[in-house]
């Protein structure tokens, strides 16, 4: 007998596994708990069978579940997905596993398998959660927030299977900077006004009432839990002052300031481009600074109109400015600049002067010339043919006007020059 199953079991093996080759990539079984819970209440387990191979779809399955020491409530399978509520009794950490087979062969290999684990406490369940309100909005979730804002911390029980249904609930609230408070709402608002890492320590306690399963009387029961949250308060970034110039020459070695109202550290972008832009994950120079200040220093190597755009950020608060920059041609070109303008008037008087003159001798035969060689070019401003036009044709682009006045535009000009550069001295 013993000598005859071995081969049995062998050939029943063989043919197992052969049915069961595919089954590694072909399903995923998926499993989750809704825990943590507290003992005595229920938790609900869901696996739901995911097929990748459309053939296989139409099989039919069947979830083997293992969830001892927990006390199975109920079990339901539908498909491709099965639930099970469990209880217990104890607290602990409880691993529930399932596994799926083929409906018509219970003996052959799992198609999939896999384990979730329970978590069972003797207290609460439940999280607490930190929320900034300005302006009646809620602003900003997380554990940093801003002084001198109001931060809502409200408690937010974890009981899917409604156990403390008919309980009634204490909140003891202390708030690390030795504010006490008691409430029967599961939420506080609470205005730090100094900065820096507070803990919010929060213990629950639930009373209920409840038939004893040994007296059969009333009985209160109690459960409590304790909560902790840690809040980093720091100061909102209230402003960004740029110290520096709104103009520098090409090629010169331009210094700016930074001066930024905030709590440290902050990081820091900027970026110089011809348009101001908000740094939205823009591509900026990125820098942290311990401080409240920075000093950048940037060298253009064209003439134009240019933005720096600078965000400044402290884990509670971003700004943004924009410091506008005229960048000119290098220094030394408008000095170039007059002394040509210079020579240009002063080819011009005397050239004036030498036509004055001799127009008094020969006006009519120069006016004739005048007219022919120039009637092509005309405009309305020439239509005078006086020499003077001539000249105008020229000097265009520096002085439209008749020698006399282009004279003395042109010692306005020099001044007008001058008193840039005279600004950059300063
Ligand atoms: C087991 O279940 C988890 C949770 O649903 C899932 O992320 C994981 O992929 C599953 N593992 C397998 C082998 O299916
Ligand atoms: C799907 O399953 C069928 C039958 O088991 C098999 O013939 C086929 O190759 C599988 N397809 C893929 C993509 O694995
Ligand atoms: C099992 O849990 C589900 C959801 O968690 C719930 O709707 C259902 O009523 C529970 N079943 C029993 C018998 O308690
Ligand atoms: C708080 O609750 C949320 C949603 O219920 C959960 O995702 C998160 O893990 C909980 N956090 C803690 C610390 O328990
Ligand atoms: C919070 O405190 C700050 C400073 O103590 C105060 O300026 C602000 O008005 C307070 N806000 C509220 C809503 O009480
Ligand atoms: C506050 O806590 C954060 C992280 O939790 C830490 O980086 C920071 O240095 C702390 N600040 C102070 C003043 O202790
Ligand atoms: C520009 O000037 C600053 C100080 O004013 C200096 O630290 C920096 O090295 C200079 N940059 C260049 C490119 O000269
Ligand atoms: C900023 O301060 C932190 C700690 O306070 C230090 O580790 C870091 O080196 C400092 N960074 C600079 C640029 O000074
Ligand atoms: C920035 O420059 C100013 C003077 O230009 C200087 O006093 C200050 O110390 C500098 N700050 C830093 C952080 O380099």
């Amino acid at each position: 007998m013993l000598r005859l199953s071995g081969p049995i079991l062998l050939v029943l093996g063989v043919a197992v596994l052969g049915r069961a080759v595919p089954a590694a990539e072909e399903y995923d079984l998926e499993i989750t708990n809704n825990g943590p819970i507290t003992t005595g209440a229920q938790a609900t387990v869901h696996a739901t069978l995911r097929i990748k191979n459309n053939s296989l779809a139409s099989n039919l399955y069947h979830f083997n579940w293992i969830y001892a020491p927990l006390i199975l409530i109920e079990k339901s399978e539908r498909q491709l997905n099965s639930m099970i509520n469990v209880t217990g009794e104890f607290p602990g950490t409880f691993p529930v596993s399932v596994w799926v087979t083929h409906r018509n062969c219970w003996l052959c290999r799992p198609v999939a398998r896999n384990v979730t684990v329970l978590q069972i406490t003797e207290f609460i369940t439940g999280n607490l959660t930190i929320a900034q309100i300005e302006d009646s909005r809620f602003i900003r979730h997380g554990s940093s927030s801003s002084t001198g804002a109001v931060t809502r911390i409200s408690f937010c029980l974890h009981d899917p299977s409604d156990y403390f249904k008919s309980a009634r609930f204490v909140y003891n609230w202390d708030f690390g900077d030795g504010v006490y408070q008691i409430t029967k709402e599961p939420f506080v608002y609470c205005n730090y006004s100094t900065m820096g890492n507070r803990t919010v320590h929060l213990k629950v306690i639930a009373e209920w009432e409840q038939i004893g399963s040994i007296i059969h009387e009333k009985e209160t029961m109690q459960k409590t839990g304790d909560f902790t949250t840690s809040l980093e308060l720091l100061d909102a970034v209230k402003g960004i002052n740029v110290v520096g110039s709104r103009e520098t020459h090409v090629m010169e070695n331009l210094s700016l300031s930074l001066h930024i109202n905030g709590t440290p550290p902050l990081s820091l972008c900027w970026l110089i481009k011809s348009e101001c832009i908000p740094l939205e994950g823009e591509k900026c120079h990125l820098v942290v600074i311990n401080g409240s200040c920075y000093n950048l220093s940037h060298t253009f190597s064209d003439a134009g109109q240019y933005c720096l755009s600078v965000r400044v950020e402290n884990g509670v608060t971003m700004l943004q400015t924009y410091h506008e920059i005229k960048v000119w041609p290098t220094g030394l070109q408008p000095a170039f600049f007059v002394l040509l303008c210079v020579a240009l008037v002063s080819v011009m008087v005397g050239l004036v002067l030498y036509t004055t003159f001799r127009s008094n001798t020969q006006q009519k035969d120069l006016v004739e010339v005048a007219d022919f060689d120039f009637s092509p070019l005309s405009d309305k401003n020439l239509s005078s043919h006086s020499e003077p036009g001539c000249c105008q044709i020229c000097c265009r682009s520096c002085f439209l006007q008749s020698p006399q006045e282009t004279a003395r535009e042109s010692h306005e000009l020099l001044l007008s020059f001058y008193k840039p550069v005279k600004m950059y001295t300063v």
